[in-house]
């Protein structure tokens, strides 16, 4: 970009690691609708916090609130709030943070840009796996039963695709696990990694 240089603080990242007692990483959830990864990602922040790290959780309804209330459901729009809060996640890797996101987030190569940015060390994907027809049973907020009925276009597993990842870090089949049993598994995994 012309004319505008990176500042380099004082303070790096880890020094903020070492603040923190823990590194900065992104746990990213994917998967479809009601599939369970605002749940999971809140139960897992839950024991993070008793174990005294620091933590986000950024959900997908809610920063469509803000952030990104200006973007819809094109497969552009989807692309472009994925760059968004790759771009929000990568700066709180660098507060030292643990980010926690549950976003759809279908498309395959969008979810790679991130891992791209923010490096695959620090890129923890966990697909949730739960079968369409079990998500559009639970249907929380009653948007299968719209989208099935043609009254939301665009609607990810009825009438726009979903890439599952190749390679996760875990994958969680929610209609087989509890999220506490789930969020164990994460916090094996991030122990395995010496991230915690
Ligand atoms: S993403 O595809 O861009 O990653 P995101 O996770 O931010 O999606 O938002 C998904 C949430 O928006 C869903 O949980 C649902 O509540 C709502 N939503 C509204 N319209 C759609 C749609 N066409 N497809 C998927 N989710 C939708």
């Amino acid at each position: 970009m012309p004319n505008v240089y990176w500042f380099k603080g004082q303070v790096s990242r880890d020094d903020r690691e070492k603040l923190h007692a823990h590194k900065g990483v992104v746990i990213w959830f994917t998967g479809l609708s009601a599939s369970g990864k605002s749940t999971i990602a809140n139960q897992l922040e839950k024991i993070l916090y008793d174990r005294r790290c620091s933590t986000y959780v950024f959900d997908g309804d809610n920063v469509r609130h803000g952030l990104c209330k200006d973007l819809g459901f094109s497969d552009a729009d989807r692309t472009e709030n994925i760059r968004r809060i790759g771009e929000m996640v990568n700066l709180f890797i660098d507060a030292g943070i643990i980010a926690i996101t549950a976003f759809i987030s279908p498309i395959r190569q969008d979810r790679k840009k991130v891992c791209d940015l923010v490096g695959k060390d620090r890129f923890f994907e966990i697909y949730i796996q739960c079968p369409i027809d079990i998500c559009a049973e639970r249907d929380p907020k009653g948007l299968y039963q719209k989208a099935i009925a043609g009254l939301i276009p665009n609607f990810t597993g009825v009438s726009a695709p979903y890439d599952p990842p190749e390679n996760p870090s875990l994958i969680i089949n929610s209609d087989k696990e509890d999220p506490q049993t789930a969020s164990n598994r994460i916090i094996e995994l991030l122990e395995k990694h010496n991230i915690i």
